[in-house]
């Protein structure tokens, strides 16, 4: 590992000052010692139970809190001195209830004063990759859970960083949807091509999608263990019933319950 990779953390340790509540004014140590690397167009998984630091570690690789010790750097420069190249997708989708579908794709375009005529052409096949043709005009409480994620999903894709941070996007789906959702997703994905940290708490999720799946430990968040998913691509269901996908999510079960 070292910092020509490109996304490249090394002992990261965040700690949150003056919490509020019941322990006001305390410190609360949320990740201790995070060190890994990404490869450029890899796509990562972070997995691990809830309250672990990881919507904390996309929002510090993000740049939107400076506030940490240790190193994250990006192409070899710090993120501290350097404008960060990413699309960040929040645990919620934050669509905007007033506005269409294709008033809330757009939104990154207009934030950044760009041609809104000319994406609108240029985003067409894009829609239809993301499942949304036809749908351009509903409001997003008349779109299903599914569309609205995608919506939601195109929107930070616009935002044309070449890191996407994806914090579960599919957290709140039910089960066939979620599955039909990482199906599209990993087709979208496998003909775009991103450098992906995908944040998620379904070990299947994680090993279907990814080529590398980080386990960290409870609160302080730590890295546990490294996994390669050595499955080819494009992936497919069956090898979520192979004897493969069995080890890797023994390997990472095992590493979550501590054995
Ligand atoms: N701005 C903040 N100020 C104080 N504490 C915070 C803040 N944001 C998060 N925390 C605390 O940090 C810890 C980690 O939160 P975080 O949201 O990173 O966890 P998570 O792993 O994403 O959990 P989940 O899987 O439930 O989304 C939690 O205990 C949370 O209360
Ligand atoms: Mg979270």
């Amino acid at each position: 590992m070292n910092r020509e990779n490109y996304i490249f953390i090394n002992e990261l340790n965040k700690v949150y000052e003056n919490i509020p509540g019941e322990y006001k004014g305390e410190s609360l140590k949320v990740l201790s010692n995070v060190s890994f690397a990404v490869g450029e167009n890899e796509f990562v998984s972070l997995l691990g139970p809830s309250g672990c630091g990881k919507s904390t570690l996309l929002k510090l690789i993000a740049g939107l809190d400076k506030n940490y010790t240790g190193e994250i750097s990006i192409c070899g420069k710090d993120i501290k001195d350097t404008k960060v190249p990413v699309c960040y997708m929040l645990q919620k989708d934050c669509l905007l209830p007033w506005r269409t579908v294709i008033s809330n794709i757009l939104l990154p375009v207009e934030i950044r004063k760009g041609n809104l005529k000319q994406a609108r052409q240029e985003i067409k096949p894009l829609i239809a990759d993301f499942g949304l043709s036809g749908f351009e005009n509903y409001k997003p409480n008349q779109l299903s859970g599914g569309m609205r994620q995608r919506a939601a999903l195109l929107r930070t894709y616009l935002m044309k960083g070449e890191i996407m941070l994806l914090d579960e996007p599919f957290g709140a789906l039910d089960e066939i949807t979620r599955i039909q959702m990482q199906d599209w997703l990993i087709k979208v994905w496998e003909r775009h091509k991103k450098t992906v940290v995908f944040v998620t708490h379904d070990v299947d999720e994680a090993i279907f999608l990814s080529d590398k799946v980080l386990v960290m430990s409870g609160r302080p968040g730590t890295i546990l263990g490294e996994i390669s998913i050595k499955f080819a691509r494009p992936r497919t269901r069956k090898m979520l019933l192979t004897s493969e996908f069995l080890e890797y999510k023994k390997t990472i079960l095992d590493l979550l319950s501590g054995d």
